[in-house]
């Protein structure tokens, strides 16, 4: 291949070909293939191999050793000044771990990092790069989302260090100057390195700055918390690779039109995944909202085709509030649309219903949406979806204080879910007093202690009758 042939790198696995793709042929997604041009100077920078063993040479030392003796060191974690985002990375931030947080574009990442930044400034040294934004921008913001002028701890701080540097090369320098304890890249597709031809933002740049970036701050012990954009399809931008070399990776997603934040771990070496911590944004910056299932709850009191369900993100419980509307149809084919849930459900949920209690929903349109925006991935979801369809189809209004939890089988059985116990404290605890949930929990004396009246089902037909109080299958 000659200097100047081009050749084509996939953005997703960073598999490479001379030849154009419309489907990389080593990840299988398709248009991901990008033109790259002189690929002799994209590789690695060149280090120096290990002598090859002479022979008649001592064997070199061993450099492994019995599990049982590698040097144990208590794991201390670094508290971000947000205890959401602490219980997301596991219980606050390890040194020496790379950390990972992707979002949409103006979701609010450099403002929950910069907010951390000054928390954890308190009590130990930090670097934030900027590569995006001038020092200027930054200090603007930090004067933001600090106290007001005046007010106790307004005074600047003396272990943030700012520094607005795009080259890689300059940026590790500073690191090994000032070998701080936590590191913040700013973002990770704005830096580049010299030493490669591709532009910024390409998969070798991102990968080889990453990677270079890890084996200094795995050395100094430095926490790395690096920003990754996403792409239009809302995956993180860059290589998959990057997502493998990281010890966490966290999003960060909301709603546009909402003021509040989700994060979330995708992936964990320290902690559980799946664990959701919740934020709000104002003016001056994120505020953590410790109390999320009123976020998610209508607040209006019980009206038709409403019903409560309890989602369980990770460890944390979350009571939603779902709304149907179910109106007679004025098209050929009737419309179906959900938000927050997958429409693929519905229509299942919807097939159930019609087949198990014979109503006739294929001649009604059908619209679901979840309150405050969140997504329920969940299928412990489809007994409320069930109810709050029914409900809204019979214009009936549940019995105030009333949950709903359970999968829905599609022969129409009512199946077990997991974390059930805590979902029914959660419950108990925002003053619910009536669960309905699958057969056999085996929670009645817990329902009790909680002051729940415990409705178990086994079928959907029966799970509605004691839902409504009323059989949805009677004319
Ligand atoms: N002066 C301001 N007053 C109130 N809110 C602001 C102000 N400036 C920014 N914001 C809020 O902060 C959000 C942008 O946050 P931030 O810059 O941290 O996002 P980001 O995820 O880092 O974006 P990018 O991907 O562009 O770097 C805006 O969407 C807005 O809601
Ligand atoms: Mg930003």
């Amino acid at each position: 291949m000659g200097r100047s042939t081009p050749f084509y790198a996939c953005q997703s696995c960073g598999a490479q070909s001379r030849q154009f793709f419309g489907r990389c042929p080593g990840c299988g997604s398709w248009n991901s293939l990008v033109e790259q041009s002189n690929p002799a100077a994209d590789g690695r920078r060149r280090r120096a191999a290990p002598s090859p063993p002479v022979d008649g040479a001592a064997p070199r030392a061993r450099r492994s050793e019995p599990i049982q003796t590698v040097g144990e060191r208590p794991l201390q974690r670094l508290a971000t000044g947000f205890p959401e985002l602490d219980r997301v990375l596991g219980g606050g931030l390890v040194p020496g771990s790379l950390v990972l947080v992707g979002g949409d574009p103006g979701i609010g990442k450099s403002t929950l990092l910069l907010q951390s930044a000054r928390a954890l400034a308190e009590a130990c040294s930090v670097l934030y790069v900027s590569a995006e934004e001038s020092a200027q921008q930054v200090k603007l913001r930090w004067r933001r989302l600090g106290p007001e002028e005046g007010a106790e701890g307004a005074s600047d701080q003396a272990g943030l260090q700012l520094l607005a540097e795009t080259d890689l090369e300059l940026v590790l320098q500073e690191l090994e100057a000032l070998r701080p304890a936590v590191a913040i890249i700013d973002s990770i597709q704005a830096l580049h390195d010299a030493e490669l031809s591709s532009a910024p933002g390409s998969v070798s740049q991102v990968r080889d700055c990453a990677a270079a970036l890890q084996r200094l701050a795995k050395r100094q012990d430095t926490a790395l918390l690096l920003v990754g954009h996403v792409t239009k399809e809302g995956m993180l931008a860059g290589p998959k690779v990057l997502e493998h070399l990281v010890d966490a990776v966290l999003t960060f997603e909301g709603d546009r039109f909402a003021s509040h934040r989700l994060l979330r771990a995708v992936k964990n070496r320290f902690g559980a995944t799946h664990e959701l911590g919740v934020f709000e944004m104002r003016d001056r910056g994120l505020a953590e909202v410790t109390n999320p299932s009123e976020l998610f709850l209508g607040g209006e009191g019980p009206c038709a085709g409403t019903a409560t369900i309890v989602a369980c993100e990770g460890t944390r419980p979350l009571l939603v509030d779902l709304q149907a509307l179910v109106s007679t149809t004025s098209y050929a084919s009737p419309r179906r649309t959900a938000t927050g849930i997958g429409i693929n459900r519905l229509h299942q949920i919807l097939a159930v219903l019609e087949k198990h209690l014979g109503l006739p929903l294929s001649r009604f349109d059908c619209y679901l949406a979840v309150a405050g925006g969140l997504d329920v991935e969940e299928p412990a979801a489809d007994l409320g979806v069930a109810a709050a369809v029914v409900a809204s189809y019979r214009d009936l209004t549940l019995p105030a204080g009333t949950v709903l939890v359970g999968e829905l089988g599609l022969g129409g059985q009512i199946r077990s879910v997991g974390q059930l116990e805590l979902r029914l404290q959660e419950s108990a605890r925002l003053g619910f007093t009536r669960a309905v949930v699958p057969r056999g929990s085996g929670l009645a004396p817990v329902a009790a202690a909680l002051g729940l009246e415990l409705l178990e089902a086994g079928g959907v037909a029966e799970a509605l009758v004691a839902a409504l109080g009323v059989d949805p299958a009677a004319d």
